[in-house]
């Protein structure tokens, strides 16, 4: 039974592989790797350069998760990832995007840690943000800083 079947599964991804060749990319039978695009970034004005931090939304409209592994910027020395459990914040080494789902970072909930920042951000600036994954490839995020209280819900 089991040769058998590996046989079989084998000719099928066979056969995607030659599908994939010879239409230039598209996948009919639906797209088996990650598709990642960012929104509704944005990071409150801290009240120092010490520390701040931002949110932000990952979908993958792809079939197969990822992995958030890391978070660099020249505005600032070290970005870390938190996230919240029971009130407590934890800092994580990497977050998973699920498959056709979302990794969404909030106020009170997973968030970004900006630390050693060069300078303080001011409403009105842009932090611009490098994402790296552990299978597709880096994506740049231009994240707008908003006043101190800002509520994405409300938009102010
Ligand atoms: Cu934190």
């Amino acid at each position: 039974m089991k040769p058998v079947k590996h046989l079989a599964v084998t000719g099928i991804a066979i056969t995607g592989a030659l599908a994939l060749a010879g239409c230039g990319g598209s996948d009919p039978s639906g797209s088996s790797r990650a598709e990642l695009s960012v929104g509704a970034s944005y990071m409150p004005q801290p009240v120092s350069a010490d520390m701040a931090a931002g949110f932000l939304t990952i979908t993958n409209r792809g079939g197969t998760k990822d992995e958030l592994t890391s978070v660099t910027s020249e505005s600032a020395g070290e970005i870390t990832m938190h996230e919240t459990n029971g009130g407590a914040m934890e800092q994580v080494s990497a977050f998973e995007v699920p498959a056709h789902g979302q990794l969404v970072f909030k106020s009170g909930g997973n968030h970004l840690m900006f630390e050693k920042l060069k300078r303080r951000p001011a409403q009105g600036d842009t932090i611009t943000l490098r994402l790296k994954f552990a299978e597709s490839g880096p994506l740049t995020v231009e994240m707008p800083v908003k006043s101190a209280t800002y509520n994405p819900s409300t938009g102010h």
